[in-house]
């Protein structure tokens, strides 16, 4: 199983129809389909990308399978992402995803950065509804991959561990460029 599926499987069971969550980063929008499938019409998807390719591959793929209607996508950096999510979001997400790095098969030059991402990973802990989870994938491969995993190391270090829980999933542990995954749940 990869690692993009294991945090589908972790959420599978826990969104729900009607459901509002977020994908940080919706490249080619495979997370963004699923959460769009799970919260169903009564449900909402909000997600953020700089690269207008993302844009017009994920607005495709969501047209395509009928789902367009529950997603709202903004060409946006998700580190603004409270500009452009309606008012009054705080403690009502259910599920927020943030799978980190470059769009594969694209400009590995456009890669997500510490200084966006960790404000955007602080502002998603506020969004969390009680149980909710946020899912920090992080990948190593490429330029940069190192700094943003050891930037996102010290931001969980600073996480409150009396309201947060965190799960790690290393898939590969003797493998230091494997993925890494953090699943942050809500406890109250
Ligand atoms: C690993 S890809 C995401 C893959 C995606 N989850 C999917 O299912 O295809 C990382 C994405 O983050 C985007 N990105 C980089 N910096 C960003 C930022 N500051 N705000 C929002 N998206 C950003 C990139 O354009 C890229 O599409």
């Amino acid at each position: 199983m990869s690692i993009v599926q294991k945090a589908h499987q972790h959420l599978k069971h826990i969104i729900k129809p009607g459901d509002i969550t977020i994908d940080g980063t919706f490249g080619k929008g495979y997370d963004t389909l699923f959460l769009a499938e799970k919260v169903g019409v009564a449900g909402k998807v909000y997600g953020f990308d700089i690269q207008p390719m993302a844009l017009e591959i994920t607005q495709e793929l969501l047209e395509k399978k009928n789902l367009a209607s529950q997603v709202e996508l903004f060409l946006e950096n998700h580190q603004k992402m409270q500009n452009f999510l309606p008012r009054g979001l705080e403690g009502k997400v259910k599920a927020i995803m943030f799978n980190l790095g470059y769009l594969p098969q694209t400009d590995k030059k456009v890669i997500t950065k510490p200084e966006t991402t960790l404000p955007a990973l602080d502002l998603s802990l506020a969004l969390l509804c009680p149980q909710g989870r946020l899912i920090v994938t992080v990948y190593l491969g490429h330029k940069g991959g190192s700094e943003e995993w050891e930037a996102v190391q010290l931001w969980i270090d600073r996480i409150d561990l009396e309201q947060f829980k965190v799960a790690y999933e290393f898939p590969q542990p003797q493998d230091p460029t494997a993925p890494k995954q953090m699943i942050i749940t809500k406890m109250f």
